[in-house]
């Protein structure tokens, strides 16, 4: 998720070429009665049950994926693994000591689960912080509007993150999660791997 954080921090250099078709997809607009109408603005989010399905059911397949995902000392690495019109996945790579810092999803939805390590979620609801731990098999629903932080352990992780609709911006904060800085576009250039009609990879 490296440049901005996106995605609970994901990053996509070295990634498989990116899909035209799906991004003229995502783009297109249609007129109607003159009014310009983005198509990426009106679907409904996938319900978080399924959303967490398909995070599960990656998960259970993240090691076919592992040779995709770069590698970096230090720093969060990520892979779009997924890119439809309705959702987009990402398998992140976690090493020891890494975090994101407090950041909304923008208009997204989104679901994370642990595949191996350990993570912390930091979450600020009414200015009260939850802290909670994030081990493999847990999944973490993201609800519209939600301020959280992701953070390593002292072991390297990989996780899979699932947003619908499909993650654009993500919005950074000060202050416990209070104060918003910044929001910026998240980085989709070298993705997906797998464009929207190919078969569902989860099969062990
Ligand atoms: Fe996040």
């Amino acid at each position: 998720m490296i440049g901005p954080c996106f995605g609970c921090c994901i990053s996509t250099s070295g990634v498989a070429s990116a899909s035209a078709a799906l991004t003229l997809v995502e783009r297109t607009a249609v007129t109607t009665n003159s009014l310009v109408v983005d198509l990426a603005t009106i679907r409904p989010p996938i319900a978080h049950t399924a959303l967490a399905d398909i995070a599960t059911g990656l998960a259970q397949s993240a090691r076919r994926w592992l040779p995709l995902l770069p590698a970096l000392d230090g720093q969060r690495t990520g892979l779009r693994m997924i890119g439809t019109p309705d959702y987009d996945a990402w398998l992140l790579r976690w090493p020891p000591g890494t975090a994101v810092s407090p950041h909304d999803h923008g208009d997204s939805v989104g679901v994370f689960t642990v595949v191996t390590g350990q993570l912390t979620e930091v979450r600020w609801e009414h200015a009260r912080r939850r802290t909670r731990q994030v081990r493999p098999g847990h999944v973490i629903s993201l609800g519209r509007g939600v301020v959280h932080d992701v953070i390593a352990g002292t072991t390297a992780s990989l996780s899979v993150h699932v947003y619908s609709p499909p993650l654009e911006v993500m919005g950074y904060y000060a202050d416990g999660g209070v104060r918003l800085l910044d929001r910026q576009p998240v980085d989709r250039t070298d993705g997906p791997v797998l464009p929207p009609r190919a078969l569902h990879p989860s099969s062990p």
